[in-house]
């Protein structure tokens, strides 16, 4: 009975630590996980590998592509697409790039909905995105909107890649964030705000521990669910 698995929603905009606490959260609840922005991030790439140009006019080859896509999350993290390990070619800034124009295309959006629809699976799910609260599971019992200030988001981005040993300048990465977050909150469709029902949590000064702790007190108070 889908009506009876409950959903914790994450949205909020770009890094600003959403995965990971959507993760950890995921993780003591024992639910399962969607990340959905990856989602958008495997039909920018495929788009791309199959030499579509990621535009308006090109929506609905776009949108018809993702019904041939075969993609897998394995329970070890890795993303395959048609078998390939994709991991890490989804992670570049490029493709953060790509999939929130992909995102942009209402015929995209439309055919990503079912895929993520089927994640919500007993005993429960965590989602993290854009608009998770807002159109894809708008009943969800609890719904968080998690911000940083772009400084800390730009911050934290930049220490990721350094440690992966990736060259990135602060500046940049601040850039490319504020234009993503541009595009994803004045797209027309389901553009990036919080879901009224939303409780706002904003980690700038909060450690990721902490983060986690106030979702799960907030989820302990909305029990049982519904
Ligand atoms: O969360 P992320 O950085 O992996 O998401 C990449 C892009 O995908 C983001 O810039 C906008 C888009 N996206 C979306 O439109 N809706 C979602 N639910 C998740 C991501």
């Amino acid at each position: 009975v889908p009506g009876s698995v409950p959903v914790i929603c994450i949205d909020g905009p770009s890094a600003s630590g959403k995965g990971t606490v959507a993760s950890a959260v995921a993780q003591q609840l024992g639910y399962h996980l969607l990340d959905s922005g990856a989602l958008y991030r495997i039909t920018g790439l495929a788009a791309l590998r199959a030499g579509i140009p990621i535009d308006a006019e090109h929506a609905s080859q776009i949108a018809a592509l993702i019904s041939q896509m075969d993609i897998q999350f394995g329970a070890d993290q890795r993303v395959r697409l048609d078998g390939e390990d994709i991991s890490l070619a989804i992670r570049s800034e490029e493709a953060g790039t790509n999939a929130s124009l992909v995102s942009a295309l209402p015929a995209v959006r439309q055919a990503l909905v079912q895929a993520q629809h089927d994640f919500r699976q007993l005993p429960g799910l965590v989602a993290d995105g854009r608009d998770m609260g807002t159109v894809i599971f708008p009943l969800a019992p609890l719904k968080v909107y998690l911000t940083a200030s772009a400084a800390k988001r730009a911050e934290r981005r930049h220490k990721q890649l350094i440690e992966k040993g990736i060259p990135a300048t602060i500046a940049d990465l601040r850039a490319d964030l504020e234009a993503r977050d541009a595009r994803d909150m004045n797209r027309a469709t389901a553009p990036l705000h919080a879901a009224q029902d939303a409780f706002l949590l904003d980690n700038s000064e909060m450690s990721v521990d902490n983060a986690v702790a106030q979702v799960l007190s907030w989820w302990e108070k909305r029990q049982p669910f519904g």
